[in-house]
């Protein structure tokens, strides 16, 4: 998987995904991570990209020239190689909103593009000449489209095969059937006095699934009761969530 990044601060994008499991994976060259800094765009003397907005109104707005020819440096890269025009995504509260499915289907793609925004936004010119896709990671206003990049980088990355260690551990988890996960343990057996739950230290391999899964729902009943109404509950499940 190859991403490339398109931003104001390449700096920030490196220092994150170079740590943990994200850092590992560049260093095995299973992801590849490229970042562009749009400033070197600019072919204005004072290396400015931004200006007042037409129109009047609070704040700059990013000028569409810097932003496209950012985009275009990267795209002809990946098109001789590859042969596909590759996705580009744009970070913007006004996007679809990001999940595990859209993790899912994205972690197939062979290079994506991110696209982050400072200021009050993108000429809106240079993003319908580039932008495949507006994404939102939730309903709050963050300063730019960094941190949205990384938060998709990092769902993303662990989806790629070699990513993590364990290629089982992306697989029973929370999301994947709209459930929320069951709390973990691990040695000691008391901290401060508290108890790993009796279950867990049985070895009764069907009592440690059953109590497992009713915390899930227990979970997903009080924090994401949205959740259940989309999960493939059996009838012992839905027993249980009438208790
Ligand atoms: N840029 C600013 N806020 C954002 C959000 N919530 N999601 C994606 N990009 C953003």
């Amino acid at each position: 998987m190859n991403f490339y990044v398109l931003t104001l601060f390449p700096e920030m994008i490196r220092q994150c995904l170079s740590a943990s499991i994200t850092g590992r994976a560049l260093e095995k060259g299973i992801l590849q991570l490229d970042t562009v800094d749009i400033r070197d765009f600019s072919e204005n003397k004072h290396n400015r990209v931004d200006d007042y907005p037409y129109g009047g109104g609070a704040g700059m707005v990013m000028a569409p020239g810097p932003v496209v020819r950012a985009c275009r440096s990267i795209q002809g890269k990946i098109e001789i190689e590859s042969q596909k025009v590759p996705r580009v995504i744009y970070l913007t509260p006004q996007g679809k909103v990001f999940d595990q499915t859209m993790a899912e289907e994205l972690s197939k793609e062979e290079n994506l593009i991110f696209l982050c925004g400072h200021y009050e936004g993108i000429d809106e010119r240079a993003l319908e000449m580039v932008v495949t896709d507006n994404v939102s990671i939730g309903d709050y206003v963050l300063t730019g489209g960094e941190l949205p990049s990384m938060v998709m980088m990092d769902a993303i990355s662990r989806l790629v095969p070699g990513v993590l260690n364990n290629e089982t551990s992306a697989e029973f988890e929370t999301f994947q059937d709209n459930l929320l996960e069951y709390p973990q343990y691990t040695r000691p057996e008391e901290f401060e006095g508290k108890k790993v739950p009796e279950v867990l230290l049985s070895g009764h391999h069907a009592r440690i699934e059953d109590w497992r899964r009713e915390q899930s729902l227990k979970r997903t009943r009080e924090n994401r009761p949205d959740m259940l109404e989309k999960a493939a509950l059996t009838e012992k499940d839905k027993k249980f969530l009438h208790t």
